[in-house]
């Protein structure tokens, strides 16, 4: 099959689109004849050899698409040849073919298409569980979303409102990025290229709030932004960090946390892949409901063929991504 081959660790520049073997499926498994993959930004880091988890080479990276079923393994009742599926795998999409768990693998709604499928997985996801799981929001809550016009932001932004969230605050960097927030149904954007982020975010935050402060933040950027919204938390407030797209993993000051009794959480949102896959596939089918009725819509901003893989992953790196990019494989 055709596939990003990767035959070493190296920056993605370096790899290229080549043949692969065509996977079979093992117990408990299915083969997914690809049509989108998501693009996200730790593929870069699992292209490079820096993710936690580690591939076995040669292997094509990639950990989400949508597709046909093409065959099954032992075991596998659930699901029969010809299926629209999506899914959540460690590595594996940006192929022909990927071999999933059947586990991690979700029918699709009837008329969804591909990219949209692909587009409602994992960004998705490690929003929902942020907001529900890690920070507990509370209908009414003041929800802060760095990053919100990134993979993740778009994707807390517009799940936030759609799970009741009062008032939703986004964090943008730079002006172009402050229409597609808005779009996602932010009530408040700051650009946090514009401000004094130690100073000023917290003033902004207190302005959209009333002085009462945000009761969630949404961190996927890290750095000046996370030391600045920590400023800005609301008594009992919970902050979760996502991840660090700014490059730089913040110190968190920890006389913060006493003063205003708040929270700082982590998710690594592949654990509960792993570990809970029922509650997964539960979070997964309440999101493509959320989709059915319109408050939920995946903000896709390009698409790429295989052969462009390279393309997407320089513009997520460069930070000139908006919402999702997608591959078009099949
Ligand atoms: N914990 C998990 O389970 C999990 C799951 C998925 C992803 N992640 C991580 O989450 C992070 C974000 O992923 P993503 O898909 O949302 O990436 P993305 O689409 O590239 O979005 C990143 C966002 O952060 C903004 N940003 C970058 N540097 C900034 C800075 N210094 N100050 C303020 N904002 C800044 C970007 O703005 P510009 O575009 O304008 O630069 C962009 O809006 C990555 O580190 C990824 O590895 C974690």
């Amino acid at each position: 099959m055709k596939a990003v081959a990767v035959r070493e660790f190296a920056p993605f520049e370096k790899i290229t689109v080549g043949e692969l073997p065509d996977p079979t499926p093992g117990k408990g498994e299915v083969v997914i004849d690809v049509k989108a993959a998501e693009v996200n930004y730790p593929d870069i880091l699992v292209i490079t050899g820096q993710y936690q988890v580690k591939p076995p080479l040669p292997f094509a990276p990639g950990k989400a698409a949508a597709g046909i079923v093409s065959a099954v393994g032992d075991g596998v009742t659930d699901l029969t040849v010809g299926d629209r599926v999506t899914a959540q795998v460690e590595y594996g999409a940006f192929a022909q073919m990927l071999r999933a768990p059947v586990v991690n693998v979700y029918r699709m709604p009837d008329g969804m298409d591909f990219a949209k499928g692909a587009a409602l997985g994992l960004v998705y996801q490690t929003a929902h569980f942020a907001l529900v799981e890690r920070a507990r929001m509370a209908k009414g809550d003041r929800v802060l979303v760095l990053g919100a016009s990134g993979g993740i932001g778009v994707a807390s932004v517009q799940l936030a409102k759609a799970l009741g969230a009062g008032t939703v605050i986004a964090g943008v960097l730079g002006p172009d990025n402050v229409e597609i927030a808005r779009n996602s149904g932010a009530d408040v954007v700051i650009d946090l290229g514009s401000i004094n982020l130690r100073e000023d975010l917290r003033t902004a935050v207190h302005a959209a709030t009333d002085g009462h402060g945000a009761d969630v933040v949404i961190d996927p950027v890290g750095g000046a932004a996370n030391a600045g919204a920590l400023r800005a938390m609301a008594w009992r407030g919970r902050m979760v960090i996502i991840g660090f797209a700014s490059g730089d993993i913040p110190t968190i000051k920890a006389n913060y946390l006493l003063v205003k009794n708040i929270e700082v959480s982590g998710l690594q949102w592949s654990d509960y892949r792993d570990r809970t896959p029922d509650w997964v596939r539960r979070v997964q089918e309440e999101i493509f409901a959320l989709h059915i009725e319109g408050k939920l819509n995946p903000v896709i901003s390009r698409k790429f063929p295989l052969e462009g893989f390279a393309d997407a992953l320089s513009l997520l790196r460069d930070g000139k991504a908006q919402g999702k990019l997608i591959l078009e494989v099949g």
